[in-house]
């Protein structure tokens, strides 16, 4: 580096710590040196972040948060602003693009244990940063104003009524007037453009920090500080800078390639990323004939919609979010990564994935006797991965797993005699053995096999 650049480094070195901050935190922080593809979506959900708050800065410069302006904004962005469709479709894919790689970088948390003990807290923050991803989703989908922005919004700030005594005031209070309405879009707007934004990127600083605090966990699931050198340097650790930084820019790289695809060819990604009814613009006098969100949202809408009572709807709906905020206590195994764990959680984890995505699925079609039957099977067995979790992530008797079989299985036989009806009673009975099945396989079979027996844990990372 040049002696003029230096100087000036040192400069402001001398006024504020710089050089001590990036050697925190890039050149001199150590990384394990096993990092394998699943550990690419954090450094993408960062990139998509910057994406996402520099294109909707350049639409907030065109679009008009007026319920009597606002579809046709977007239009005037989309037709005639430079460059406008371009942004709206970056900002537009980018939502998606942030579900994919958020979702993606939860379930690596998922497959190596890295919410357990000491990274408790990144996962919290992480679940207050999914939290309000979903807020801002949400709200920003308002803002084009087309049918599904109103009718999806209607029906999910209705949620809030459902809530008994103070639910009418509450859903009052969120949209601002008797129905969605400019007040609504207006608040929307406030919320998406600068206070949810200003929330997530506090989440994310927090997010970072504490994980820089404990350090990065690995596919093996081995603590790298427990090996260092006469140098206090991790034996299994690499500094962050270089080595990730450029492995990061190739992730980013390939990210870009189909990213780019999809919003130069296929924007709409066929109705999944914009839905044909957004084309239309908000009519409160006409509801379309098909309300689902988009779909990052339909496995929560699915488990919202599996139970008839509405408030018990909305009640599961939560549950199904505010139990993965628990996930550190609920596993209560010390072995993290997937490669030692248990065959039994390898099949309780890929049970889980395939039911979650079935879930999402199901959000998206009408309503029909069988679907709604296999809502509230999946729905069941989304629950139930939590709670065999809790029963054979510590050593247990064949009594103890013969007893909570037996205590799931009323319960869920105890809900279908009461929900059954003479119309349903088929499907309810056939369906039954969906979850029966699973809690046979992952209590019973578990209890008297060497299903929940894990491997022993290297003592240093493998690769
Ligand atoms: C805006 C969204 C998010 C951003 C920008 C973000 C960023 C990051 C970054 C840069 C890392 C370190 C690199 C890596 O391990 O991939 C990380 C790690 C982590 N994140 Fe996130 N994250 C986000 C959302 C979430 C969510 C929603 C969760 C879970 C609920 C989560 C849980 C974790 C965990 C547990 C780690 C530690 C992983 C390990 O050490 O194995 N993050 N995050």
């Amino acid at each position: 580096m040049s002696n003029k650049i230096m100087d000036v480094i040192q400069w402001v070195d001398s006024r504020l710590p710089v050089i001590e901050f990036w050697e925190a935190h890039l050149s001199k922080y150590y990384a394990p040196k096993n990092f394998n593809f699943w550990y690419f979506f954090g450094s993408l959900a960062l990139f998509v972040l910057v994406i996402q708050i520099v294109t909707g800065i350049f639409l907030t410069m065109h679009y008009k948060p007026d319920a009597a302006l606002a579809f046709a904004s977007v239009e005037y962005i989309m037709r005639d602003v430079n460059w406008g469709w371009l942004i709206r479709y970056i900002h537009s894919t980018g939502a998606s693009a942030f579900f994919v790689v958020v979702y993606l970088h939860m379930l690596r948390g998922l497959m190596y244990g890295s919410f357990k003990y000491p990274r408790e807290l990144i996962w919290i923050f992480g679940m207050l940063i999914y939290l309000c991803l979903m807020a801002e989703a949400f709200m920003g989908y308002l803002l084009p104003w087309g049918q599904m922005s109103y009718w999806g919004a209607q029906v999910i700030v209705n949620l809030f009524g459902t809530i008994p005594w103070v639910g009418d005031d509450i859903a009052l209070w969120v949209r601002g007037d008797f129905v969605v309405s400019d007040a609504t879009l207006n608040r929307f707007f406030a919320l998406h453009v600068i206070a949810v934004p200003i929330i997530l990127l506090g989440l994310v600083v927090a997010h970072i920090a504490a994980l820089h605090t404990v350090g990065s966990n690995n596919p093996d699931g081995v603590e790298i500080k427990k090996n260092k050198d006469a140098n206090g340097i991790p034996l299994d650790g690499i500094p962050f800078h270089p080595y990730y930084t450029v492995k990061d820019v190739v992730g980013v790289v390939v990210f870009l390639f189909i990213f780019s695809l999809v919003v130069f060819f296929m924007p709409e990604m066929g109705g999944y990323f914009l839905e044909h009814a957004n084309f239309e613009p908000a009519n409160p006098l006409a509801t379309p004939e098909h309300i689902a969100p988009v779909w990052y949202f339909t496995p929560f809408y699915t488990v919202l919609r599996a139970i008839p009572n509405p408030f018990g709807g909305f009640l599961a709906m939560g549950a199904a979010i505010v139990v993965l905020f628990f996930l550190p206590w609920i596993d209560r195994n010390p072995v993290k990564s997937i490669r030692y764990r248990c065959a039994l959680y390898k099949v309780n984890l890929a049970v889980f994935i395939v039911a979650f995505i079935w879930l999402g699925y199901l959000g998206m079609q009408a309503v029909t006797p069988l679907y709604s039957q296999l809502a509230l099977r999946l729905s069941e067995i989304y629950f139930l991965f939590f709670a065999v979790l809790w029963i054979y992530s510590s050593q247990r008797s064949v009594k103890f797993y013969i007893g909570w079989f037996l205590v799931f299985t009323a319960i869920i036989t105890g809900y279908d005699l009461f929900r059954v009806n003479e119309e349903i009673a088929d499907l309810t009975w056939k369906t039954w053995i969906i979850p029966v099945a699973y809690i046979f396989v992952t209590l019973v079979v578990a209890a008297f096999t060497n299903l929940d027996k894990d491997k022993s844990v290297p003592e240093r990372v493998t690769a």
